[in-house]
């Protein structure tokens, strides 16, 4: 659970690298909340990040940066400071973050990672579960810290394998369910507001 004594709405940052159908997810859900969560900035490694739409769509600030130069992320630090945020939300975010970095954020970054964790860490997960005829797969969100897809579940959702299943067809089911996971596990840890 995320402490925020005497916050009356949260501001959130969430970081994408390509379609951020996530993102769109964690927006229409924020709308509903009455600001009191808000999404306040969209951040991105990548500016042909087809997300990047919803920043116009939606009228939310989005910046892009350099994750590969650690030298940025003091600029992306005093930036999400600038703005006041206080909960990063990762969704197919492609970097990893540094452990200093982290720190400066504990216990208030979390991420959409398309398996069951721990099963299936990293990449190509969907791939995996088919190699090794899984019955079920499906998403997890869970608090980052600094060992890859291995910080505390939040919540979790079981997607049924099918036989017919390609590892497109079933990350697109996975899919649909990470936009429904998501805000309930952000809404989860912003209980007390
Ligand atoms: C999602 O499956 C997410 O779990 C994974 O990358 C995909 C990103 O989708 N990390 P989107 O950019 O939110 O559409």
């Amino acid at each position: 659970m995320v402490k925020f004594p005497g916050a009356n709405h949260l501001n959130v940052a969430v970081f994408i690298s390509g379609a951020g159908t996530n993102l769109k997810s964690l927006i229409k859900f924020s709308l509903k909340t009455k600001k009191k969560i808000i999404i306040k900035l969209i951040i991105s490694n990548n500016k042909k990040a087809k997300g990047l739409k919803y920043s116009k769509i939606f009228k939310i600030k989005k910046k892009i940066y350099n994750f590969d130069d650690k030298t940025n992320e003091e600029n992306i630090l005093n930036f999400l400071e600038y703005n006041q945020i206080d909960i990063i939300c990762l969704a197919g975010f492609m970097k990893i973050l540094s452990t200093k970095f982290i720190k400066k954020f504990k216990g208030k970054i979390i991420n959409i990672h398309p398996s069951l964790l721990p099963k299936y860490k990293g990449l190509n997960t969907h791939q995996r579960v088919l190699d090794n005829n899984d019955n079920f797969s499906g998403c997890t969100v869970h608090y980052v810290n600094s060992k890859l897809d291995s910080g505390k579940i939040i919540l979790q959702k079981k997607v049924k394998v099918l036989k017919r299943d390609t590892a497109k067809t079933l990350a697109k089911r996975i899919l649909k369910q990470e936009h429904i996971l998501y805000p309930m596990a952000l809404k989860k840890i912003c209980i007390n507001l």
